[in-house]
């Protein structure tokens, strides 16, 4: 039988704190239903404390959402716990999610203090965030860059102090796969209370490697994931979790499933996108504009025949319409009335005859014609 590993969506707030992409309460709530509709079992909301409408947000998303946990980022302080504790107050299932820096690099150079004090931290923090809620996230900063053996301490401290879930971010995207997949193998082998939490993989793209280091420590135990539609995220962004969830579902054979419905991928990236005025790449995997593209004359033709030729994922599975076969100026009206129906335009509402003038000029000009360009057509 698969395993279950827990989506939680961070898309909200290590998502929301990439300048340029801020919302506001309203969008906020938009996409946390859409998130909950999508099947994720963690929300994170934001992070109450910095400011007054982060507050808020994260207070009408616990109104708004049941289903998923509603979660609150906190410093391992205690005011910033008070605040996430009133902020999640009418979450149906609220969880406080505070940590501290645990590489000597952050012990040092960020809090000036000792590996001793930060463990001391961290357990009174777990435990101050056990007052207001049961279920108690910890999240030990730069832990990829951490000594291993305090590592070990330091989770077996947080558990023993009620902490319900590990987070054990690379802050900084610094690991290979191989090294995550040691590493959380090593706090397996030696946090004796391990077993009583769930350790979380929190994973930065700075390197290209955050899917493939989340994936490694899902292999070494790891049962919950940070993710963000998208890979949106502090600098080079989080593992985006459209390509965790079609990792797992493409390849059963690893033995995990997720709750999540993988219909509603494309369509959120979409609304996650244009919310946050944040470009997909169009050779982004899962989602991006070209994923499903097949441009070259062999492939195109390989496709046509069987799609399982040049595709691994059937583009339905994540709410992409159909797979694309590139409009250029070669392409007739019957093409171009057949891609914008599957846009989801009326065609007798269109003038096709005066559109497919533009379209050859557009086509002309622009070489290939992708959807993005017939919205702009449409207007
Ligand atoms: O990357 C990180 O370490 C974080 C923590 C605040 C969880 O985002
Ligand atoms: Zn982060």
């Amino acid at each position: 039988m698969s395993q279950r590993i827990q989506i939680f969506d961070t898309t909200l707030r290590d998502g929301e704190q990439v300048p340029g992409c801020q919302l506001t309460t309203e969008e906020k709530v938009v996409i946390a239903k859409e998130l909950e509709l999508l099947g994720v079992d963690v929300i994170e909301a934001g992070f109450p404390i910095s400011s007054p409408g982060d507050f808020r947000s994260v207070e009408e998303i616990c109104k708004a959402v049941t289903e998923p946990t509603v979660c609150g980022l906190t410093r391992a302080v205690e005011k910033d716990i008070e605040v996430a504790a009133e902020a999640l107050k009418h979450a149906k299932r609220p969880r406080i999610h505070t940590g501290i820096g645990s590489s000597d690099v952050h012990i040092l150079h960020k809090f000036n203090s000792t590996r001793d004090q930060i463990l001391e931290r961290a357990v009174k923090a777990v435990k101050y965030a056990k007052k207001f809620v049961e279920d108690v996230e910890f999240f030990a900063e730069d832990s990829g860059r951490a000594d291993l053996e305090f590592l070990a301490r330091l989770t077996e401290g947080v558990i023993k102090a009620g902490a319900t879930v590990v987070n054990l971010p690379d802050t900084t995207g610094y690991l290979l796969p191989e090294q995550m997949y040691d590493r959380i193998s090593y706090l397996f082998a030696n946090v004796s209370n391990i077993h009583q939490a769930t350790i979380s993989m929190h994973c930065h793209n700075d390197l290209g490697l955050a899917t493939a280091n989340t994936l490694a420590g899902i292999r070494a135990g790891a049962r919950q994931v940070e993710v963000t539609i998208n890979g949106i995220g502090e600098r080079a962004g989080n593992t985006s979790l459209e390509e965790i969830a079609m990792t797992l579902k493409v390849h059963k054979d690893l033995g995990f499933e997720t709750g999540l419905d993988s219909t509603r991928l494309y369509p959120l990236s979409k609304l996650v996108s244009g919310m946050m005025r944040m470009p997909v790449q169009a050779n982004k995997a899962i989602v991006g504009r070209n994923a499903f593209a097949h441009s070259s004359g062999i492939h195109q033709d390989g496709h046509l025949k069987n799609s399982s030729n040049y595709e691994i994922i059937n583009p339905e599975d994540v709410g992409v319409p159909s797979s694309e076969i590139i409009l250029t100026a070669r392409s007739g009206r019957a093409a171009l009335r057949h891609r914008l129906q599957l846009l989801g335009f009326k065609s007798e509402k269109l003038d096709i005859d005066s559109l497919y003038e533009r379209f050859l000029l557009m086509a002309d000009e622009r070489k290939m014609i992708h959807d993005q360009d017939l919205m702009e057509l449409v207007g």
